[in-house]
């Protein structure tokens, strides 16, 4: 038996519609606490669109989970907009994604130099930086986009923003390991699937369309960097599953969208981790305690028992309208609450 606190998730998809109801429900029976991601269709660049957004979860929200928003940061955000939804309290943190980085970034930012008024916003009123980490440049290989990040990007943002809070969300290499370990202020989120995948699982044998998510599965040594980065309970590195559902139809197709639906069985995922590392003991800091540090969050310390059931019976699929969502799950044991 593991006796842990309920694990907050600080990288989520809740998308909209019929499938936010079905996603948010099983949210709601995992964490106390979720950071929601701003990259719907219409991206989240304004007050008109958050408040709508807000609304419908927050309706279909059971209360127990807290729900922190983000707004999604590009050049159209209006500065006087943003002040206005600080005031109101209405987003939690600012998310960017460099144009053309993964699903819906078609409206992402082209040259985060040229942001720089929204960065001292950002700072000036304490609003946390969320940051999906990739350089999206032309020909350039996608196992190097991570890397050039941070040699283009963040180094350049780390200098000048120096007081600006940042996350570097689902970090993939070593590179972004010792990155956020050399720099002040700023944290890393670590999914699931990084954690436990590499590119032998994702396509030494077969292909595996279900763990295709951006940035792409890095090899065996970057995911040792990973495993140890967030085994070892270092306050900076915190969990953030970074689910994203898509349709099986979707991902079983001839283009196979970006994402990991890894909701329903990632705290069973992540606690068996750390129980076969010799690890529980850092469960409360990677699930709850670290991500809270960082944003300065209070938790609900309350302990939930999980139980280990044996050679369990994972779902693979789970039905939804005429498709279904494809649940990612990595071991054979099942960690359920009691
Ligand atoms: O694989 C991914 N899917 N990575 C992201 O950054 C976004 C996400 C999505 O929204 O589907
Ligand atoms: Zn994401």
């Amino acid at each position: 038996m593991l006796k842990i606190f309920k694990p907050c998730d600080f990288h989520v998809h809740l998308r909209e519609g019929q499938l936010l109801k079905y996603v948010l429900k099983e949210n709601n029976k995992n964490f106390q606490k979720i950071l929601v991601m701003p990259n719907l269709i219409k991206p989240i660049t304004n007050k008109n669109i958050l408040s709508k957004y807000r609304s419908f979860v927050l309706n279909n929200n059971n209360n127990n989970t807290e729900i922190l928003f983000t707004i999604y940061l590009n050049q159209d955000c209006s500065i006087i907009d943003l002040k206005n939804m600080v005031n109101e309290k209405l987003f939690f943190a600012a998310k960017l994604y460099p144009l053309h980085a993964t699903t819906n970034s078609s409206s992402g930012v082209k040259d985060i130099k040229k942001m720089s008024k929204y960065f001292e916003f950002l700072e000036n009123n304490k609003i946390p930086l969320c940051l999906h980490g990739e350089h999206i440049h032309e020909n350039d290989d996608p196992y190097e986009r991570e890397k050039r990040f941070l040699d283009f990007e963040l180094s350049w943002l780390v200098k000048n923003f120096k007081g600006l809070k940042i996350t570097l969300e689902h970090i993939t290499t070593k590179d972004s390991v010792d990155f956020v370990k050399s720099h002040k202020n700023i944290a890393a989120t670590i999914t699931t699937h990084h954690l436990l995948e590499n590119t032998n699982t994702f396509l030494g044998n077969f292909l595996r369309p279900e763990i295709f998510c951006k940035p792409v599965i890095k090899s065996v040594n970057h995911q040792k960097s990973l495993l140890n980065a967030a085994l070892s309970g270092n306050s900076k590195f915190f969990f953030g599953s970074d689910s994203a559902p898509h349709l099986k139809n979707r991902k079983f197709n001839e283009f196979c969208c970006a994402g990991v639906y890894s909701t329903k069985y990632s705290v069973s995922n992540i606690l068996e981790l750390f129980y076969t590392s010799k690890k529980s003991n850092n469960l409360n800091k990677f699930l709850t305690i670290n991500g809270c540090k960082h944003y300065n969050l209070k938790f609900d310390n309350t302990l939930i028992s999980y139980s280990r059931k044996k050679d369990f019976t994972f779902k693979k699929y789970s039905k939804f309208k005429n498709d279904s969502l494809i649940n990612y799950n990595h071991f054979k044991n099942y960690w359920s609450k009691n």
